[in-house]
């Protein structure tokens, strides 16, 4: 089968438009959660976007290759959520189910790749489902964790650093003001859990 003729081409498709639209809302959150002040938790929504660029990018490869280098306009029809607004603990729930939809999707599109014998698309697909998921985990995480006024708690006694001036307070809480510089709490790093630090 011609990738172009196949349901994966016209998943591709949708993964792209949804990838993109994934960065953009996240931005969006960024954005929201900058203005609040909160630079550590900004942090980590761009890190995010950014790694959704790049699926964007890899899945678009694959377009070009269907397309032999030549792509003309494409019709698309996705469904795509509108939902993140300013509410920044609001945002972290939407965000952490747009990331399961997500990975829902791609777990349809691996058996159909497959089905349709595209082996290397398949792969990607699976790649990219298990990075949504982990960005699921770290959205819930964060939301949770916002929910309860609980961001700047560690279950146990660890070094804060102030992102503004390097100084250090050994504590299960980050310091409402960081002694040295008097920078605010909410531009501190925040303390992912273990498995979810490297992403
Ligand atoms: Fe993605
Ligand atoms: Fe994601």
């Amino acid at each position: 089968m011609e990738l172009i003729n196949s349901k994966t081409y016209e998943n591709l498709k949708k993964a792209y438009i949804a990838e993109c639209s994934a960065r953009t809302r996240y931005e969006f959150v960024e954005y929201g959660q900058r203005a609040a002040g909160y630079e550590g938790l900004a942090q980590i929504t761009d890190k995010i976007a950014y790694q959704e660029f790049n699926h964007a990018r890899m899945l678009y490869t694959h377009i070009e290759d269907a397309t032999k280098g030549v792509i003309d306009n494409e019709q698309i029809s996705v469904t795509l959520p509108f939902r993140q607004k300013w509410d920044i603990v609001e945002n972290l729930k939407f965000t952490a189910e747009d990331e399961d939809d997500e990975a829902k999707f791609y777990q349809k599109a691996v058996k159909t790749a497959k089905e349709e014998g595209f082996p290397a698309i398949a792969a990607l697909f699976e790649m990219i489902r298990k990075v949504e998921l982990k960005h699921k985990k770290i959205f819930l995480f964060l939301y949770e964790k916002m929910k309860d006024k609980k961001l700047f708690n560690s279950d146990k006694e660890r070094e804060w650093v102030c992102p503004a001036c390097g100084n250090s307070v050994k504590a299960t809480t980050a310091p409402e003001k960081c002694p040295l510089c008097m920078a605010k709490r909410e531009t501190f790093k925040i303390a992912l859990p273990k498995e979810l630090m490297d992403f």
